[in-house]
């Protein structure tokens, strides 16, 4: 009944979205704040006559107000149903098996491993530093490869790269592999990296609202570089849906990414509760690695990782627990409202006492 491809599919698993029970969710690292007043406005006034039509298929209204925050052409950006079909879409338009291995850290966002499934692109895990931050030399040093990706932040870890480790890689990278920089939590602390796009045209940025923009169930995520590459990612997208992004979600993403005043008060605010999550952490002992993101990646002496997930799931709070082989003591923390973060960290400090 299913086809070879089908049954070769090893799925992404997402973090707990559990529907039975009230939990504090810190497990994926969704914004805790409500999205622009301005987009709840809009979506109070919608008119459902606008949902008669298809929408445009390919959003330039938003994608002239990306280009407008970033200073970049409407020509130079793509926009997909969350960065999860973006990213798709670049493993399909830049990777595959006659090219080479795919390097990515490794510890890093799991869907990238899928994604080489579903294309069949071969990959290569780059191991981190002992510090567990990605070290550029080490992708540098690689030659028979097709591509690099790497969240920045990483994702668990929340380390950092500045951008002009970006720009030493790709001065090194030959310009026919494309580096993806996924910068889901840039907008976190970090600087990002997207003004080398118009000096490299193998550089591609991407980006989402669903966490600095606290729109991660509208789904909108988006790509920055060449036109050469952006035309690439319109070419896979309308050989597979013509209309990924509906009318609504484009106007409400629109709306969410002219309201600059409400994104920097809200992304200071979660800036501010990971400063204080931290420092108590570290008054609590915890080895807490630098983070630049919505999370923290955190461990204890003497408590396996597996253990402070499940105390805390017990307690009405979740995390998130990898248990891959080298990371396997740690748990991933969102940042959420300081109110659940010092709840957080109470039950924390039962469990350390037990
Ligand atoms: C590193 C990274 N990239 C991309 C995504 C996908 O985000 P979305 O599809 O919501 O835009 C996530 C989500 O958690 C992520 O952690």
């Amino acid at each position: 009944m299913f086809s070879k491809r089908f049954k070769q599919l090893t799925p992404y698993t997402p973090g707990e979205q559990p529907q039975n029970r009230k939990y504090i969710k810190l497990n994926t690292n969704e914004n805790p704040f409500p999205p622009s007043p301005m987009v709840e406005e809009y979506l109070k006034r919608v008119d459902s006559d606008i949902l008669k039509l298809y929408p445009d298929p390919s959003s330039e209204k938003l994608k002239n107000a990306i280009g407008k925050y970033y200073n970049l052409p409407s020509t130079m950006i793509f926009v997909g149903n969350g960065s999860d079909e973006v990213l798709s879409f670049c493993f399909y338009a830049f990777f595959d098996e006659d090219r080479g291995f795919l390097l990515f850290p490794e510890h890093t966002y799991s869907f990238y491993p899928v994604y080489c499934g579903f294309y069949d692109i071969p990959f290569k895990r780059i191991p981190l530093e002992k510090d567990f931050s990605i070290s550029i030399n080490s992708y540098i040093s690689e030659d028979d490869y097709s591509g690099v990706i790497f969240p920045n932040p990483n994702a668990p870890t929340g380390t950092y790269l500045e951008s002009s480790e970006i720009e030493r890689l790709m001065e090194k990278v030959h310009s026919n592999r494309v580096v993806i920089v996924d910068e889901a939590y840039i907008d976190f602390g970090g600087q990002s990296a997207v003004e080398l796009v118009t000096k490299f045209d193998n550089l591609l940025i991407v980006q989402t609202f669903s966490k600095s923009r606290s729109l991660a169930g509208l789904r909108v995520g988006y790509a920055m570089g060449s036109e050469i590459l952006i035309s690439a990612l319109n070419t896979v997208k309308n050989s597979f849906n013509s209309y990924p992004l509906g009318t609504i979600v484009q106007n409400a993403a629109k709306i969410s990414i002219e309201d600059v005043n409400y994104f920097n008060m809200n992304r200071t605010r979660i800036i501010e509760t990971r400063k204080f999550t931290v420092n108590v952490l570290k008054t609590m002992g915890w080895d807490i690695l630098p983070s630049q993101a919505n999370f923290v990646f955190i461990r204890k002496n003497n408590i396996p990782g597996l253990e402070i997930y499940e105390k805390l799931k017990d307690k009405g709070i979740l995390v998130r627990y990898f248990g891959h082989r080298g990371i396997e003591d740690f748990v991933r923390v969102t940042i959420g409202e300081k109110k659940d973060m010092i709840v957080f960290l109470e039950l924390l400090k039962a469990i350390q006492g037990n």
